[in-house]
Parts: C-alpha cells; sequence; structure tokens
C-alpha cells in the first residue's frame, strides 16, 4: 500500500470539480491530522482506489464526558468499518459490471455508492470534528469567517445544534465550506448523501444516527447534541478550512 500524497489526493477526491462529500475526503487524506491513515489508499498490486478504515485519533474512552467507550469502539469498528466494506464491494461490483458491459444492476449500485461512500467520508471526518482537549472556539481565518457568515460563534453554534438535532430520522449536521459564494455553511444531511450543495467542502460533521448516542442518550438526542458541541475540534477544522480556501 502506498500513501497518497497531499496534492494526489486533492486530485483524487477531485477538489473543485466534484461533489461536497467527496471533496472533503481530500482533505482527510492529509499528513498533517496525527493518525489519520486517510479514507483512501490506493492498493500497490492492482492500483485500485479503494477505502480504508482510518485508526481513532484517540482512545476510545477519550470523549468520556461526551461519549462512552463501547459507543465509540461499535461505532467505529462496526458502523463505520461496515461503510469500508459496503463502499469497496460496490466499486468491486462496479469493476465487474464494466468488464462485462452488464449495467443492469447500475441503479443499485449507483445509489449503494452514494450512500456507504459517503459514509466513510463522514465518519471520517466525525472522529476529526471532535477532540478531547477542550478548546474555547475558532481562531485565525476560521473564526473571522464565522464572525462573518454567522455574525458571532455563539450565533454559529445556535444554528448548528438546530440543525442537528432536528435531521429527519438518520443523518447529519455539517459546517461546509461552499466556494462559489466562499461562505460557510450549515446544513443538514439525511442518510449520508441527501440534501448537499454540490462543489462544498465539508469541514465537521455531528453524526445523530441513533447508533452515534443512543447507548447513553438512548431518544435524548438534544441532549447528546448540546454536549457534542463542547468537544468540537476547532483546530482540526480550522486546518481544513485553510486548505479548503486554499485549494478550491
Ligand atoms: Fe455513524
Amino acid at each position: 500500500m502506498m500513501d497518497l500524497s497531499r496534492r494526489e489526493a486533492l486530485k483524487a477526491f477531485g477538489v473543485g470539480t466534484a461533489g461536497l462529500l467527496a471533496a472533503g475526503a481530500g482533505c482527510l487524506a492529509q499528513e498533517n491530522h496525527s493518525g489519520v491513515a486517510g479514507a483512501a489508499r490506493m492498493a500497490a498490486a492492482t492500483g485500485k482506489r479503494r477505502y480504508e478504515l482510518g485508526a481513532l485519533p484517540y482512545k476510545a474512552d477519550a470523549l468520556g464526558e461526551v461519549l462512552d467507550a463501547e459507543t465509540v469502539s461499535i461505532h467505529h469498528g462496526k458502523h463505520h468499518a461496515g461503510y469500508v466494506t459496503g463502499a469497496n464491494r460496490i466499486l468491486d461490483q462496479l469493476d465487474a459490471a464494466r468488464a462485462g458491459g452488464d449495467y443492469g444492476r447500475i441503479q443499485a449500485l449507483s445509489r449503494g455508492l452514494a450512500f456507504t461512500a459517503s459514509g466513510v467520508v463522514l465518519h471520517e471526518l466525525y472522529w476529526r470534528s471532535m477532540s478531547p482537549e477542550r478548546q474555547e472556539g475558532p481562531s485565525g481565518r476560521l473564526a473571522a469567517q464565522v464572525e462573518s457568515d454567522f455574525g458571532s460563534v455563539s450565533a454559529f453554534a445556535d444554528q448548528f445544534a438546530a440543525a442537528a438535532k432536528a435531521v429527519e430520522a438518520s443523518g447529519w449536521a455539517v459546517l461546509v465550506w461552499e466556494p462559489a459564494l466562499r461562505q460557510l455553511l450549515v446544513l443538514q444531511i439525511e442518510k449520508h448523501q441527501d440534501l448537499a450543495v454540490w462543489g462544498s467542502v465539508p469541514l465537521m460533521v455531528c453524526d445523530v444516527w441513533e447508533h452515534a448516542y443512543y447507548l447513553r442518550y438512548q431518544n435524548r438526542r438534544a441532549e447528546y447534541v448540546d454536549r457534542w458541541m463542547k468537544v468540537i475540534d476547532w483546530r482540526g477544522t480550522g486546518e481544513r478550512f485553510d486548505l479548503a480556501i486554499g485549494g478550491v
């Protein structure tokens, strides 16, 4: 296996030309996020790009004030890993479809790829949207952009939390950089792939699928979200923002 370099990763994931979720994976495959193996690697033996399960950037019990170790372990080792396996299986099936000229399952495969690959990308970002080290808020260029686009950090936080709590069924709240108007947006995501603003780069996400919080919080999603807002990794989010505004 060999790592994609930063530029290769950005190019491979289509920053600037492809969609919201794919572009975000480019930001994740960076050497400046310690412990990040990257959402994707290229298999040297076959030359095919395939997703990999990145290691957690901290121990499973490190977010104890918000998430218990069992929740984190199951979420990462079962749910996140399942999307990696599923996405790679579909990529293999698409290879076979092209080889055989048989596109009878193209709709199912396309839908499945959008769901599973987006699940991989968002989960990689989710683990890196949290930090065991308490951080007060954004700094540098991200802080200035948050002030410009939301009015204040607290106004951003209010909108983000409200969006997370109100996601219909299973989904996410996400902070994105929208390059056309060069602005930050808070979006909701249903499942892993619906409600995107294409071209946007995801910077920070909160998973509000029940598997993210049910063991501790049961049906109290709002309590989970309120606690989650206190463990945002603003430093990592700022690094991804700097990369996004320079790379699109
Ligand atoms: Fe999840």
